[in-house]
């Protein structure tokens, strides 16, 4: 008769399961604060004592029919701890009639094959991955579990509405909440391009516009550089083709501060660009700004 494997074991592989299946699920760790998951552990333990409830049963009428002898070596057997058990079944050798019971009646160069039965935890797994390949395949295939294209669509609207929400929350940019930052120059530029090269040319260097990186200055209404750009392309020169480009609303308060960095850039971080070279000459009055 065969020995029974114990309930604690059982119970150790349906807590395992359920994990692995909760996590693949749930996609984190979260399941173990939930009510549910601890509640399948219940139901799943209850389950495997009234299991090994019935095999006591079962256990308890084989061992009456067995003859004295046949039940000396069981309940010997019994006393090694279960996996002592295990680890010396897996070295454990048929006898030589036990081995002609299952001996196939084809051989090649003296090698035999026996029919031995497969390991039930082996049998067990083969159950248990089709399963769970035909479950899974399907779930893939005709729903929205596990769907990459799915998961990448909701991500990525989450994360557009949480940037559209962060920038509703985000105060307007105004002159006095306004700051130089050098990670701002990249995007000045391109609002530069669209909006003022056609005046002020590449690189600030003038035309129907003054020239931006020199140090003459006709408008100078703040007392540092930043500020003054940012003054004035919010409200232009009156009576100039220099537009009001922030109070006429065709610039946000984000795009002139952008452009203000990329103003304050070209005539601070780099060398003026002198008529010699194609410049503007210079216009208004030598500037002395305040470092801030
Ligand atoms: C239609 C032509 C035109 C466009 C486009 C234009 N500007 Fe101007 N800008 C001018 C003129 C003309 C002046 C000189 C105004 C004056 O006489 O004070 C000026 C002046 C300025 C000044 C002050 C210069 C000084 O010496 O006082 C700044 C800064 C400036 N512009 C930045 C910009 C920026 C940034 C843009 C793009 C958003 C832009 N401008 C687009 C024509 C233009």
């Amino acid at each position: 008769m065969k020995q029974r494997t114990p309930v604690f074991v059982n119970i150790a592989i349906i807590i395992g399961l359920l994990i692995i299946f909760y996590y693949l699920f749930v996609q984190s760790y979260a399941f173990f604060k939930s009510p549910y998951f601890w509640g399948t552990v219940v139901i799943g333990s209850i389950m495997a004592y009234i299991h090994s409830a019935i095999g006591d049963l079962v256990e308890n009428n084989k061992f009456k029919k067995l003859s004295n002898e046949e039940k000396a070596a069981y309940l010997a057997e019994k006393k090694v701890p279960y996996f002592q058990r295990l680890y010396a079944a897996a070295f454990k050798k048929q006898s030589d009639t036990q081995e002609k019971d299952i001996l196939i009646d084809h051989g090649f160069d003296g090698i035999m094959e026996l029919d031995n039965q497969l390991p039930k935890w082996w049998v067990g797994l083969f159950w248990f991955g089709t399963a769970f390949m035909i479950l899974y395949i399907s779930a893939y295939a005709f729903t929205d579990f596990a769907s990459p294209l799915k998961e990448y669509e909701v991500e990525y609207r989450e994360q557009e509405a949480s940037i559209a929400k962060f920038m509703a929350d985000q105060p307007p940019i105004t002159i006095e909440s306004a700051e130089f930052s050098e990670d701002n120059i990249a995007a000045g530029e391109e609002v530069f391009k669209t909006n003022c090269v056609s005046c002020h040319s590449e690189g600030g260097k003038g035309g129907i516009g003054p020239n931006l990186t020199d140090n003459f200055w006709h408008n100078q209404p703040e007392k540092t550089l930043f500020k003054n750009v940012f003054h004035v392309v919010e409200n232009g020169v009156t009576g100039t083709a220099m537009q009001a480009w922030g109070k006429n609303g065709v610039l946000s308060g984000n795009e002139i501060q952008n452009v203000a960095a990329y103003v304050y850039s070209i005539n601070q971080m780099k060398k003026p660009i002198t008529p010699a070279e194609g410049g503007a000459p210079p216009y208004g009055d030598e500037a002395k700004w305040e470092k801030k």
